[in-house]
């Protein structure tokens, strides 16, 4: 899945990490003790359950998501042979991770809030709240994926019906936030893709999609083209970014390919002795722009995966701890 990369695919960093001193910006120090100070998951869903020891549990038949309510009938349809949701996955619909501020995924996403907030005087628009069930055509065609890409199979995608998915990732909201007349955006959720569990692998984690449109007037005042205009823009941005949650680090761009930009690019950054790949990005394809209201414009977009970083940045050994309330995870110091 040549673009589907970069969210879960957790490198040895994260456990090189774990064993090593901490090599820690004072911002990160800030980060991990609100982390280790928060411990118990308070304000979960109260949808969901603990069992000492276990893992989060659902009782109730129907979630909140996106400001809907959904049933387990609506997204479950064991007859249907379009229908590849099993209950495991529907148990995780709503229960919303990223937004609870004393989880590691709320206090990453609210980091990153600031970095964006503080440098950009809040003009980005926060989204963390989107319902996870999305058309095929918004997580697929109106990014300009492939119509024989890998990512739409049924083996790699969870599908409600033909038509209806649980989003891939947060990609899905680009055109839908465009349309809405939205320029500066930030969009957050939970993202769903057919995988065996392990360590660094798990069926639900977590993104955030970045976007920013520029005007004509803007590449012009510079005197550069809008891509290089747009292109110089993310870099500054991401790296500011990376140096705010890692501390003076050095970096790396390295080409890659996204069906979304031109060019395409992953940010790396060495840390703990190795390069750790930290996000995807590029210059917005123009046909998604044009078909979204935004022709004679250009634009960026990135897309992070919060699980892969937050096990870097607060040394967690195994993507399923996020999911539970074992001691062993909740009482680290
Ligand atoms: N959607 C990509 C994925 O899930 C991540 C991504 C890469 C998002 C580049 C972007 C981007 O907006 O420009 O792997």
């Amino acid at each position: 899945m040549a673009f589907l990369l970069v969210q879960c695919h957790v490198s040895s960093c994260a456990f090189i990490a774990r064993h090593s001193p901490l090599i820690c910006s004072s911002r990160l120090q800030d980060m991990r003790s609100l982390f280790f100070a928060a411990r118990s998951f308070s304000g979960a869903s109260s949808f969901a359950s603990r069992k000492k020891g276990g893992p989060l549990r659902i009782h109730a038949s129907t979630i909140q998501a996106g400001g809907i309510t959904i049933s387990r009938e609506d997204v479950v349809k064991e007859d249907d042979p379009t229908n590849n949701v099993p209950d495991t996955v529907f148990s995780k619909l709503g229960l919303h991770l990223h937004r609870r501020d004393d989880h590691p995924l709320g206090i990453l996403k609210n980091e990153i809030y600031k970095y964006f907030d503080e440098k950009f005087s809040g003009k980005y628009q926060k989204f963390d709240d989107l319902s996870p069930i999305v058309s095929v055509t918004s997580n697929f065609d109106d990014v300009l994926v492939p119509p024989d890409h890998v990512s739409r199979r049924y083996n790699d995608t969870y599908y409600i019906n033909s038509d209806t998915v649980l989003r891939t990732h947060t990609s899905a909201h680009q055109a839908e936030k465009l349309r809405e007349g939205c320029t500066h955006f930030l969009v957050t959720g939970d993202v769903y893709r057919r995988d065996s569990i392990d360590a660094t692998h798990y069926p639900v984690f977590h993104q955030m999609e970045g976007f920013r449109v520029f005007s004509q007037a803007e590449w012009e005042a510079a005197g550069v083209d809008g891509t290089s205009f747009a292109l110089q823009d993310l870099k500054e941005t991401l790296e500011g970014l990376a140096k705010r949650l890692f501390g003076d680090v050095e970096t790396r761009w390295v080409d890659t390919y996204f069906p979304f930009t031109n060019p395409s690019l992953e940010l790396e950054i060495f840390f703990q002795g190795d390069w750790l790949e930290v996000l995807g990005c590029g210059v917005t394809e123009p046909a998604i722009l044009e078909n979204n209201g935004r022709a004679g414009t250009v634009a960026w977009a990135f897309g992070l995966g919060l699980e892969r970083l937050a096990m870097v940045l607060f040394d967690i050994p195994d993507i399923r701890l996020f999911w539970s309330s074992d001691p062993r995870f909740t009482s680290q110091v």
